[in-house]
């Protein structure tokens, strides 16, 4: 892909191996993805450090964190400002800012100094018609083996939806090990989709009812999964 400046710009896709960097975080230096094996990760990028809908962002995603966690996710945050502004900021949303019911919120995670923007420009959460200065609200979801599975953006002026981030998370996680697909709005414990028929005797079989499965039509079959069945498999692992 080509910038307004003609340069050739890169970035990851789904399915591709995430880029590696090391960086400085608040948490101290990180190793990505290395230091994350064996773990999923959501990579975020938000545009600025004391901005009214980050803040609102890093305190609904700080008080989800103990609920990614049980699923296995570990959250890194990134913006192009620098360590002590991370630090500032975080410091006041813990002591000042009160927010939906939430107060002295204290961010864990790691959130990464980006000031060359070498990460942001690695992982293209820098969209120049959008901003040349800021990142935009970038999420990527990358799988424990290191590989990018989801990639969501969003615009400076839309805070993201963190309950949709979570069953993102859960809904791939449920789709790997049951091998399955998960259908428009899933959630645990709703139906999910059986891959299509590969043949014509296994259509057929499906749509004699020879299948523990129900079908719309062959190539629309769905089946039941219980809630604490998906759960059970899915968290902590
Ligand atoms: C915000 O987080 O409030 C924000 C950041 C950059 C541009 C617009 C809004």
């Amino acid at each position: 892909m080509e910038n307004r400046e003609g340069t050739t710009v890169s970035m990851p896709r789904i399915g591709d191996k995430a880029p590696a960097f090391t960086a400085v975080t608040t948490q101290g230096e990180i190793n990505f993805p290395a230091d994350y094996e064996g773990s999923w990760v959501i990579l975020f990028s938000h545009p600025a450090d004391f901005t009214p809908v980050c803040t609102s962002e890093f305190m609904t995603f700080a008080s989800m964190e103990d609920k990614f966690a049980e699923a296995n996710c570990k959250l890194v945050g990134l913006s192009v400002d620098g360590l002590y502004s991370h630090i500032a900021w975080l410091r006041t949303i813990k002591e000042k800012i009160e927010y939906r019911g939430m107060k002295n919120v204290e961010v864990n995670f790691p959130l990464i100094e980006d000031i060359t923007m070498e990460v942001a420009t690695k992982y293209g959460m820098i969209q120049p018609g959008e901003a040349t200065t800021k990142a935009v609200r970038a999420v990527f979801f990358i799988d424990p083996k290191g590989v990018v599975r989801t990639i969501i953006y969003y615009p400076l002026s839309l805070g993201r939806n963190f309950d949709e981030l979570y069953r993102a998370l859960i809904a791939l996680k449920t789709a790997d090990e049951f091998g399955i697909a998960t259908p428009a709005d899933w959630r645990p414990g709703d139906d999910v989709i059986v891959s299509p028929a590969g043949s014509c005797g296994a259509a057929k079989d499906r749509m004699d009812g020879k299948e523990d499965m129900q079908c719309q039509d062959w190539f629309f079959c769905t089946k039941k999964i219980d809630k604490d069945v998906v759960l059970k498999k899915v968290l902590k692992k």
